[in-house]
């Protein structure tokens, strides 16, 4: 197998399936439970969240944990929107992942007004246009951190500080950049990220929420590990995500090298063959590569890499079928290169050799079709 849709999903690293294990079989009991056990189980969740913000550059009473990026999206945007009710107006972009544009949508139809940032040629955010469109009744503005499409990475530092500025909160997504692009959460008041892109397992995320900013719980059921979700301490889970991300911390300067040769690598490979463009550019993170094989439909050519079990993705893996890239469309004005986009996203685990592979099923594509 081949596998190149590393920021679709990763695999479990074996060092956090380890944790997941012991801590599962070890620390079973509830850490809400006032007995030695439970607290016990506690501390070790304590221990865990102090690693966490240590490494995130927050404090440790200001990440919940929650089931996934999809929950802590929603949970910021409907929690925020419930704890500053006179505030009507949110500013987002065209290329969020879906469940910051679900839950935009969603709030719009309770109407709620949504004003979307320009993207400038190389797909960042126009920053300019950003402030144009702050208003007094800003409740919010959300924008993702590096795109999951092209891998563009977002000044979200300073996006937070001209938010700040005007006095309006700031959230981003930063699902996509944990692990593979350093960032600073000072002027961040909200963010959003999750344990299986970064080789933890499914079902565990994190939401960054800062000490001096309100949020309503979407779930309510008591004080849980914080007061703002509930249910029973997932204590395996968060030292499984905790694992994930030391070892991601660990090993960034390693990982970000050695995949930058592999873009590079691939790059220098396919950007000759006839019919092949590179949509990336200088600003995405080497781990993304966002190619378009003109005159291609991706239903058909996903199928022929599926078939050599090569694996990539056409677009966010979570996006509707009939849609085309919007990252694409939105640096490149060009739909029909936005059609036949293809994402190709890399790993400290991917080779030469499969890129190899990877670059002959192309070359087949250009050739045969
Ligand atoms: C930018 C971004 N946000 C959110 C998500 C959703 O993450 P999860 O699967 O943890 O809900 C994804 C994953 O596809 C993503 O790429």
């Amino acid at each position: 197998m081949i596998y190149f849709d590393y920021s679709a999903t990763t695999p479990i690293h074996p060092d956090v399936l380890e944790i997941y294990t012991r801590y599962e079989r070890e620390f079973f009991a509830n850490a809400n439970s006032s007995h030695a056990l439970g607290q016990k189980t506690q501390r070790v969740i304590d221990e865990q969240l102090g690693i966490m913000s240590n490494l995130l550059g927050i404090q440790p009473n200001e990440l919940i944990i929650t089931s996934s990026a999809v929950e802590s999206n929603n949970t910021v945007l409907k929690g925020v929107a419930l704890k500053y009710p006179n505030k009507k107006h949110i500013i987002s972009s065209s290329i969020e992942h879906a469940s910051i544009i679900g839950a935009i949508s969603f709030l719009e139809h309770q109407g709620y007004e949504i004003d979307f940032v320009n993207l400038d040629e190389n797909g960042r955010f126009d920053l300019k246009h950003l402030e144009s469109l702050l208003r007094e009744d800003t409740l919010l503005v959300t924008l993702i951190a590096v795109d999951s499409e092209t891998g563009i990475r977002q000044p979200i530092e300073e996006i937070g500080q001209l938010c700040h500025k005007h006095q309006v909160l700031f959230h981003s997504d930063i699902t996509q950049a944990v692990g593979k692009s350093k960032f600073d959460l000072s002027n961040v008041d909200y963010a959003s990220f999750s344990a299986h892109k970064i080789y933890g397992p499914k079902g565990v995320a994190g939401l960054i929420k800062k000490e001096n900013v309100g949020l309503i719980p979407l779930l309510h059921g008591g004080h849980s590990i914080t007061a703002y979700r509930a249910s029973t301490p997932q204590t395996a889970l968060v030292c499984a995500l905790s694992k994930a991300l030391q070892i991601a911390y660990e090993t960034y300067e390693d990982r970000f090298t050695y995949v930058s040769q592999l873009k590079d690598y691939l790059i220098k490979k396919v950007s000759h063959l006839d019919r092949v463009v590179i949509n990336s550019n200088h600003y995405s993170i080497p781990f993304i590569v966002n190619v378009s094989i003109l005159d291609t439909r991706p239903e058909e050519i996903l199928e022929v890499f599926s078939n050599e079990d090569c694996y990539l993705s056409s677009k966010s893996a979570c996006s509707g079928q009939e849609e085309f890239s919007n990252s694409v469309f939105a640096i490149t004005k060009d739909k029909q290169r936005a059609q036949s986009s293809y994402r190709i996203s890399l790993s400290h685990l991917s080779t030469q050799s499969e890129i190899d592979t990877l670059v002959s099923v192309i070359e087949r594509i250009v050739h045969e079709s």
